[in-house]
């Protein structure tokens, strides 16, 4: 008999509450409240989905590994991501931000600063060290895990590379936006064995997904 079970492993935070009403559209809905549950491993009243919740980061390596059979999880999260072991099948246009550089508004706050690479602060490490060197801008990155915000209110760096969505946390921490890197939304991406093992079942998620978020399935995906 063929397996019509399937693990989808979701990018927690904002990606997932915006995921929940798109699921609830497509009749997948968990058996219990995820947002008041401390359960990470969630059934779904359909029977044969569940989910597993959990960081960004996590989501590309339980799909590579075949631990789930789906990802969902931001495109800047998979541009991080060293491997590529899966399909990115589709965009789900939800969690929609950018990824940007940031300076201060004042231009004056650094005033420390005494030549030498650019200091830059991000978690982006590889999406800002592929946009530098593209500019030819000479760099030196500095890892962060968060709160990139007050790095240069710090003087540990010039720039920063983060996430934008509505901008307010810039503007709050005397930033000012400067250039887009990219557009970032959520991302569906299968196993590959799944792909070809449970077809079956994957295919008539990914075609309810589209058309719940009103994707054009001749566009990019
Ligand atoms: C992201 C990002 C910014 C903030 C931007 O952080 O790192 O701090 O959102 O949002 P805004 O433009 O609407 O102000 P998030 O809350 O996702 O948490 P993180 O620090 O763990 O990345």
């Amino acid at each position: 008999m063929k397996d019509t079970r399937l693990t989808i492993a979701v990018n927690k935070g904002r990606i997932l509450t915006e995921l929940l009403p798109l699921f609830e559209k497509i009749g997948i809905v968990p058996v219990e409240d995820i947002r008041t549950s401390r359960k990470l491993l969630i059934e779904s009243k359909c029977g044969n989905i569940r989910l597993v919740i959990m960081r960004g980061s996590d989501v590309p390596v339980y799909v590579e590994q075949g631990a789930a059979d789906l990802g969902i999880t931001g495109k800047d999260t998979l541009l991080e991501y060293a491997g590529s072991d899966y399909y990115e099948k589709l965009d789900l246009q939800i969690a929609r931000c950018r990824i940007m550089t940031a300076t201060p508004s004042k231009p004056d706050i650094n005033t420390k600063r005494m030549g030498g690479p650019l200091r830059v602060a991000t978690k982006y490490v590889r999406t800002a060290q592929k946009y530098y060197a593209e500019k030819g801008i000479q760099v030196k990155l500095i890892k962060l895990s968060g709160a990139m915000e007050i790095a240069p209110l710090m003087n540990l760096a010039d720039e920063i590379v983060d996430i934008v969505d509505t901008g307010n946390t810039m503007i709050a921490n005397g930033l000012i936006v400067r250039d887009t890197i990219c557009n970032v939304s959520s991302r569906v991406i299968v196993n590959r064995a799944s792909m070809k093992l449970k077809l079956h079942v994957i295919q008539p998620l990914l075609d309810q997904l589209r058309s719940a978020c009103s994707i054009d399935p001749n566009g990019s995906a």
